[in-house]
């Protein structure tokens, strides 16, 4: 298989509001595309049942989710720690263990997942975390340390796999392609608020972006503040008129 060239894509969890914009931007490349979805949400992939191959089911069921990346240059997983029943990491270690082996694996958390420990996470962070835990387990609905021992799995993996970890989403026009950083906490990203259709592009970028290639990266909207703020520094200061101007 070519490292660089997609042609045909596997997108788990395809009917979400994330899913289906990575199915979108999947298309608009001319990608080959399938999706996995629950067998309840099929409907909502109608707009691009004659475009794509939908297999319904739990993404957590690996016979399923063996037939669907065969073949495919590409997984994007979207990791969801819904029930208690195993099924983000039941996803991972299905991608892991039968996507072809060059494949480009992209997954998607938030930015509570920390690779190497060194995140920086406000009171109100992880104080928004812990409630969240605690809740979705007293009603069995989600299981965050699931989503965080999927993402174990992934980091021990030795695939070519990416984790891009979204902050506070919304929903609206694309920015165009988010700025990323390796760490939560660094200025860059402090605005916390990416578009879910840019948070969507940034997986599809990566699927041919080899920089990213066993990165975490955390990713923020390209127009907020923080991004522009950066943005403006990094740009060289050029004297006109003797009055200083952005370059
Ligand atoms: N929401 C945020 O603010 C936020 C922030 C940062 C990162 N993220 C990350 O972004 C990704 C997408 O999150 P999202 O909030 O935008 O949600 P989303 O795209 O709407 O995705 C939700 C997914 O969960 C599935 N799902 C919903 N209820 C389920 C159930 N009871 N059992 C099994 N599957 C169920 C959905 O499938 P159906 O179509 O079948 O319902 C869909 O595939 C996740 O990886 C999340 O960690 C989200």
């Amino acid at each position: 298989m070519d490292n660089h060239r997609i042609r045909k894509v596997c997108i788990i969890g395809a009917s979400g509001k994330l899913g289906r914009y990575l199915v979108q931007h999947a298309l608009d490349r001319g990608y080959e595309v399938v999706g996995v979805c629950r067998e309840v949400s099929v409907g909502k992939l109608a707009e691009f049942a004659d475009r794509i191959t939908i297999l319904p089911g739990p993404t957590n069921d690996r016979e399923l989710i063996r037939r669907a990346v065969a073949g495919c240059d590409g997984v994007l997983s979207v990791l969801v720690p819904w029930g208690v029943q195993q099924y983000s990491s039941g996803t991972a270690q299905a991608v892991l263990d039968f996507a072809e082996p060059e494949a480009r694996l992209i997954f998607s958390c938030g930015w509570h997942i920390t690779r190497d420990g060194r995140d920086r996470y406000s009171v109100w962070f992880r104080a928004a975390l812990r409630v969240a835990a605690w809740l979705g387990r007293l009603l069995r609905a989600v299981e965050i340390e699931d989503q965080v021992e999927a993402c174990r799995r992934i980091f021990a993996s030795d695939r070519r796999w990416t984790v891009v970890r979204g902050s506070d989403l919304e929903e609206g026009e694309s920015q165009g392609l988010p700025v990323w950083s390796r760490h939560v906490g660094d200025p860059v990203l402090a605005s916390n608020r990416t578009r879910r259709v840019d948070f969507a592009l940034f997986m599809v970028e990566a699927l041919t972006d080899d920089t990213l290639v066993r990165e975490v990266p955390a990713i923020v909207g390209r127009l907020t503040a923080s991004a522009q703020a950066q943005a403006g520094e990094a740009r060289p200061q050029v004297v006109r008129n003797g009055e200083d101007a952005a370059g």
